[in-house]
């Protein structure tokens, strides 16, 4: 796919004939510099904007004619999202949080018992029922990912999940989410500046000038067309 934002003098090509698949269960890291076009690629996978050319299947499906209201559903029953700042609704209780997208799909009815669950796999047994202002930055992190893994989603987008974490925090949410992912077999697909931190992961994409790249070093990069 290759996205296009704007026109004329303010044409930005921020993806260029990409094309990857990805497997079920792979954690992959998405990396490259500011602006290399990390977040649109995320955004175009996430099914929250349309690239200007081209496609994107997800779990078998041509994604590409859904209605708006489709992708809604489709994207709440089949992707999971982290993103940098945890996303939580302070009004809530960190247990109400995790709920929240089996809400707004329609299946709350069966999802407490999962809910708990996840909590306790997060290390968060002991605080699901204060409100989400009171936990630390790491523990709304690590309800953020639970919530991503409620639907029990084909795939779990995150964007510089631990972009706002202190180092410490940050190499204990991603050993968590390298953990999750292994156990339930989950497909993740993580953007980050700080491939460093990950460590070892199945794959990487790096994204340069909109162009994408397996792999993470430079000179041996193949190109991803
Ligand atoms: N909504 C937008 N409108 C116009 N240009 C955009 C928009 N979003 C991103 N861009 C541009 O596309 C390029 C890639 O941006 P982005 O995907 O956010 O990069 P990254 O996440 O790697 O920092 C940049 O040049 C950025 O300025
Ligand atoms: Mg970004």
């Amino acid at each position: 796919m290759s996205k296009i934002y704007g026109e004329g003098e303010n044409k930005v090509t921020a993806l260029d004939n990409v094309s990857f698949s990805i497997e079920k269960g792979e954690f992959v890291l998405i990396v490259g510099s500011s602006g290399s076009g990390k977040s649109t690629l995320l955004n175009m996978i996430g099914l929250l904007d349309h690239p200007t050319i081209g496609k994107v299947f997800i779990d078998g499906t041509d994604t590409t004619n859904l209605t708006d209201d489709k992708i809604s559903s489709f994207r709440n029953k089949k992707l999971g999202f982290i993103f940098q700042f945890s996303n939580l609704l302070t009004d809530l209780t960190v247990l109400e949080n995790v709920l929240l997208p089996r809400e707004i799909a329609g299946t709350i009815n069966s999802a407490e018992k999962n809910a708990r669950e996840l909590l306790k796999a997060v290390g968060l047994s002991d605080q699901m029922n204060k409100r989400a202002n009171k936990i630390s930055g790491g523990q709304a992190q690590r309800a953020a990912i639970a919530r991503g893994l409620i639907n029990n989603p084909a795939i779990v987008l995150a964007d510089e999940p631990t972009g706002n974490l202190d180092s410490v925090t940050s190499a204990k949410i991603v050993d968590l989410m390298k953990t999750m992912a292994k156990n339930l077999n989950q497909t993740f697909i993580v953007v980050t500046h700080d491939r460093q931190h990950f460590g070892d992961v199945d794959r990487v994409i790096t994204i340069k000038d909109g162009k994408a790249f397996e792999g993470n070093a430079s000179s041996e990069m193949e190109v991803l067309v």
